[in-house]
């Protein structure tokens, strides 16, 4: 067993100014904000502005993260980056982060994992962490989901929307941790699904950068299914029962996912933070902004147990336990 443990020092998050109503999204193509909010929960998705990258909102989102900490730029010697939308082929956004940022050592790199972005990055993260290659983190859940949208596409453009997550993971001796930490991950992937939802462009394969597509009602299927076997899985590492979780902190991607994982799991609604109403599926983003909401209104405190989980193109999927 290693000698150190990753722990969540802070969470922070940024979602961009304009918002998009589903009624906004009414005047555009034929839906209405009875089906979107029945179908999907979701009341609005936030919108970047002309000009506003991929790597603004996660400058925003880490800027957040690290006040809460109380730490400086200069105190993070590894970012990892979750992102389906960068805002150049290359170079990564990690390092247009960290130039942002001005941090002049340590590493930086992204992760491509679409939606599971976050878990896959936090998996990463904490290898690094934990092998003592690094000492402190920032890890990054950063999109712009509007640049890649059909807008004429009305089962896909009432879904998404743009923001950002950043989480800052520290490395500490198990033995000064209190108990804290990521206990568990479990990724998983089938590239067998990666027609179920993709992108129509690419620099090598069309040279452009080309609109999201979706079969969303297998989609969902997949979701619920993969879901909570990654869960289950999670749970079994690290030796938890589902009855000793205090919050899941589900991808937002739709609200009858996030019940139906919930139910079959046994997991009373009351433990779910969703705030799938407010911002949409916003990717990579989703599980960190969740995270950010619920430990600045004082759901999550220290020392409970929470539980991430998150599926998207590729398939990928995957979930992670953490003593918070
Ligand atoms: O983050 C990655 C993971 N992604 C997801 O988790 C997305 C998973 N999928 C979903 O959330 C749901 O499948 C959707 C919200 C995308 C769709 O809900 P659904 O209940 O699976 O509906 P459906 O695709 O089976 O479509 C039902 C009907 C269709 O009409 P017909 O063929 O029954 O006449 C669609 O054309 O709803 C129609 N429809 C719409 N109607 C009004 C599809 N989009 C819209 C819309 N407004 N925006």
């Amino acid at each position: 067993m290693s000698a150190y443990v990753s722990v969540v020092r802070s969470v922070g998050g940024y979602l961009p100014a304009r918002v998009l109503t589903n009624d906004d999204l009414g005047r555009m193509v034929q839906t209405s904000d009875d089906w979107i909010v029945e179908r999907t929960g979701i009341r609005r998705r936030h919108i970047a502005a002309d000009g506003e990258t991929t790597s603004d909102l996660a400058v925003q989102a880490s800027r957040r993260a690290l006040e809460a900490a109380g730490l400086e730029p200069s105190d993070i010697d590894l970012i990892v980056l979750a992102t389906a939308t960068p805002d150049y082929t290359f170079p990564s956004t990690a390092t247009v982060v960290q130039g942002a940022l001005g941090i002049t050592h340590g590493a930086a790199f992204d992760i491509h994992a679409v939606c599971s972005g976050f878990i896959y990055a936090l998996s990463m993260a904490d290898n690094c962490l934990v092998r003592g290659q690094f000492e402190r983190a920032l890890v990054i859940g950063a999109e712009t989901f509007s640049r890649i949208i059909d807008w004429s596409d009305r089962a896909t453009c009432v879904l998404f929307g743009d923001g950002a997550g950043a989480v800052v993971l520290e490395r500490r001796l198990v033995a000064e941790a209190d108990g804290r930490g990521i206990k568990a991950v479990h990724l998983r992937s089938d590239g067998r699904y990666r027609d179920l939802l993709y992108v129509d462009g690419g620099p090598s394969k069309t040279r452009t950068v080309g609109h999201l597509r979706m079969q969303g009602n297998q989609v969902f299927r997949h979701a619920v299914t993969k879901i909570s076997e990654s869960v289950r899985e999670t749970l079994a590492q690290a030796q938890v029962d589902i009855s000793e979780v205090d919050w899941f902190v589900p991808h937002q991607a739709n609200q009858r996912i996030l019940s139906a994982v919930a139910e079959r799991l046994g997991l009373a609604e009351s433990r779910i933070v969703s705030t799938v109403a407010d911002h949409g599926n916003t990717s990579a983003a989703s599980v960190p902004l969740a995270m950010d909401v619920a430990l600045r209104d004082g759901r999550i405190r220290p020392g409970q147990l929470v539980l991430l989980e998150a599926i998207g193109g590729g398939l990928t999927w995957g979930s992670a336990l953490i003593r918070i």
